[in-house]
């Protein structure tokens, strides 16, 4: 009998080794052939600023398995030669950067990048971003940042695309796709440039919009809210994650173990590799969840941070660890396995050098920056006066319309300002061709310049145009990682330029370049038109002057809610009704003094503002005007057995006079369950609709689509799964998140 059981586990074994795909192999023999030291080395990942003098050292002796902010092709191929030819098993190192929107060309940062709602737009970018990293020498990538975010205080706003989850989760698996060009069918390819979603999880959250902060989350918000972008981008392909800086409800994420290992590795089957963000794990001491760098290390390997990116912890601590019986050999070997994975799919055993010319500003990246700064630029307000006409005399002012660096936004470390241009270049470009007359006067120097100098030259000059464009916004640095805000407004005095432009009696168009929604409401009263771009990149310049001038119409809408007033924040559109819902609103000043405590109403508002947003989200003007029609269902009913779907139809008429593109809006209501959005986004699609024509979108929605997480207790044991509940429904397809118009209805049963 035992014999048989032998022979039956050792046919059991041998299977499992032979259905082994050849890259498991091949991470197996060499984990076997590896030292505890040259293990722990590859989890180790270092910038090599902090380490000068020791960096080829620590190489040579295996201390280093991965190498991040080195961009020159020479040095990166020096430093790898060390790893390939002086260490005993020549393991490749794999080096990595913060490419966030675009490498050398800049893309539009990535808030803009939601704007577009266009994800094929965004893969084409990350493949030629990768392209252009790649020949650099940069096979990982730290982005994209699927962070859904709802409060533009948090300066990383900028970074993310914006507030709703089903956008953010298509606009991060289309920049995956792009980046590791990875095709469906093939995926055991080689990856052009490995993704790192990041950050895992619930970073955006920080409490009062202040980065790094705590991060209280339900369950509920977590599994429905802010995990399934990063879901989203594992099942395109993501080769990795970044743990996150903050805790969730008192633990850190490096090592939150259920996050990382229960939820990561168990429910969702991710087998890439988990890095720490710069120091997290050793910022366990500073959270006060582990006493000193040592505890930090212990919970961090055992919630299976596998790399630790500059913190030191597993490279001083781990082999002590390890000695005193704390930590086993087995979870040092899982978190090594991960990293070999990911230098094997990179292809760095076969070709570990960077031997290519250097890719930079091809036109065809200049082209896609172009066209989706473009995309993202989102018309608020037209009182007819745009699209400029030709021969029309136009005043060029602000602090931004002529600044290279600040249009390029956050995190540009390899973008050069003087490839950039300018509104300015551009409408000079205009003059040159005869189509405008064009004075400038910059006014203002930067965003929060106090200087009130500039503010009359400006004016004088607005007298002698036709129209005013004021180039208003943020500099990069006011944005971006550790960048919060306390204030929404337009820093410095560009309120007040606003207000000595608009004395002018001319039309101003205000243009607004920034890393997130700012409080605009008097500024926007004031303009004439409102053309909100966020930090465009490159080639910022040329594609605002493309939509000024109509050569290109807009069709950006908002990725995120824009508040009137910092107070409101944060303010977003899948809100849930409460148990007093907002009715009749009384605003401060209308309310009787004296009068009596509930005279006003009981229902859910703010005094000043009421509820309303200044502008929702999903909302974009364009030159011309789109008619949707009723929207027809192919039934109205879902069975909850197996995974039913419905088809939901709406004809889009282009009524206006210019050919353009739409972006229709799928949202749905839940009408009963535990207390479900009000609206919920659950697709979209931009769809390209010449004048005087109309097309028809289409949607599928799923069962699945629908499910949420649900927690259910009894007797004191709590059960939590996704389901979707019997019910009714209601569903709009939509040019907004607030225009809605007449709801379908359908049941699932
Ligand atoms: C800290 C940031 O949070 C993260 O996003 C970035 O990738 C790393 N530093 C590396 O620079």
């Amino acid at each position: 009998m035992k014999k048989l059981m032998l022979l039956f586990l050792s046919v059991v074994l041998l299977a499992a080794c032979t259905t082994q795909d050849p890259t498991e192999k091949k991470i197996e023999r060499l984990l076997s052939q590896m030292t505890l030291d040259e293990k722990i080395g590859q989890m180790n990942q270092l910038d090599p600023t902090w380490l000068q003098e020791e960096k080829e050292a620590q190489i040579r002796a295996g201390q280093c398995g991965s190498v991040f902010n080195l961009v020159d092709p020479q040095e990166i191929n020096r430093l790898q030669h060390i790893a390939v030819d002086e260490t005993r098993l020549g393991i490749p190192l794999v080096f990595a950067r913060d490419v966030i929107h675009g490498f050398r060309t800049i893309y539009p940062i990535p808030l803009g990048q939601g704007a577009t709602w266009n994800p094929d737009l965004i893969e084409q970018g990350a493949r030629l971003t990768a392209q252009e990293a790649v020949s650099s020498g940069i096979r990982w990538a730290f982005s994209p940042m699927v962070d859904v975010a709802r409060d533009p205080r948090w300066g990383r706003v900028a970074e993310g695309y914006g507030e709703d989850t089903y956008l953010t989760a298509a606009m991060g698996a289309a920049t995956v796709r792009g980046y590791q060009n990875l095709h469906a069918g093939v995926q055991d390819s080689i990856i052009q440039m490995a993704a790192c979603v990041k950050h895992f999880a619930g970073y955006s959250v920080s409490e009062g919009g202040r980065d790094y902060n705590t991060t209280p989350i339900p369950e509920t918000y977590l599994r429905d809210i802010y995990l399934p972008t990063f879901k989203a981008s594992i099942d395109a392909g993501a080769a990795s994650v970044m743990c996150s800086f903050n805790d969730i409800n008192g633990t850190p994420s490096s090592a939150n173990r259920w996050l990382n290992v229960d939820v990561l590795r168990t429910e969702w089957n991710f087998d890439g590799l988990l890095v720490s963000d710069w120091g997290s794990g050793s910022d366990l001491v500073p959270h006060g969840y582990a006493k000193d760098k040592k505890e930090a290390a212990l919970q961090c390997i055992n919630a299976r941070m596998e790399m630790d990116m500059q913190g030191m912890i597993y490279a001083d601590y781990l082999k002590e660890l390890l000695a005193e019986g704390k930590v086993q050999e087995k979870q040092i070997d899982d978190c090594v396995r991960s990293i070999l994975r990911l230098k094997y799919r990179l292809g760095l055993f076969d070709n570990p050098y960077c031997d290519q010319p250097l890719i930079a500003y091809s036109d065809e990246s200049l082209e896609a920056a172009q066209k989706t700064a473009e995309e993202s630029a989102i018309l608020l307000k037209n009182n007819g006066i745009l699209p400029l006409r030709d021969g029309q005399t136009v005043l060029v002012c602000g602090p931004l319309a002529h600044q290279q660096k600040e249009q390029l936004g956050t995190w540009i470390f390899d973008g050069e300002a003087e490839h950039s241009v300018t509104p300015l270049m551009a409408f000079r470009e205009l003059e040159q061709q005869g189509k405008i007359r064009l004075l400038y006067e910059e006014g203002l120097t930067y965003s929060r310049d106090k200087n009130r100098s500039g503010i009359s030259r400006v004016q004088s000059k607005a007298k002698q145009t036709d129209v005013v464009l004021f180039f208003a916004g943020e500099e990069a640095i006011l944005s971006g990682e550790a960048r919060c805000r306390a204030d929404l407004n337009l820093p410095g005095i560009q309120q007040e330029m606003m207000d000595a432009l608009y004395q002018t009696g001319k039309p101003v168009v205000l243009v607004v370049m920034a890393g997130r929604p700012l409080t605009i409401k008097r500024e926007t009263e004031q303009a004439a038109a409102v053309l909100y771009a966020f930090h465009g990149g490159t080639m910022a310049g040329p594609a605002l002057a493309n939509v000024l001038t109509g050569k290109v119409v807009p069709s950006g809408k908002t990725p995120i809610t824009f508040p009137q007033t910092v107070g409101q924040v944060p303010l977003y559109y899948n809100k849930k009704n409460t148990g007093r819902p907002t009715s009749n609103p009384m605003l401060i000043d209308d309310i009787p003094v004296g009068c009596p405590q509930f005279s006003i109403g009981q229902s859910t508002y703010w005094l000043e503002t009421g509820v309303e947003p200044l502008f929702p989200f999903g909302y974009g003007l364009s030159y011309t005007q789109f008619e949707y029609s009723d929207v027809r269902l192919d039934k109205n009913v879902l069975s909850l057995a197996g995974n039913d779907n419905l088809t939901a139809v709406c004809t889009i008429t282009n009524t206006g006079r210019y050919d353009a593109a739409e972006v229709a809006q799928l949202y749905i209501r839940d009408l009963v369950g535990a207390c479900r959005p009000l609206k919920e986004l659950k697709g979209f699609e931009k769809v390209w609709i010449p004048a005087g024509e109309s097309r028809e979108v289409k949607f599928t929605l799923s069962v699945e689509q629908l499910k949420y997480w649900h927690e259910e207790k009894h007797d004191y044991t709590t059960t939590t799964f996704f389901a979707v509940e019997p019910g009714e429904f209601l569903l709009w397809i939509a040019p907004n998140s607030n225009d809605l118009g007449e709801a379908a209805t359908f049941e699932v049963k």
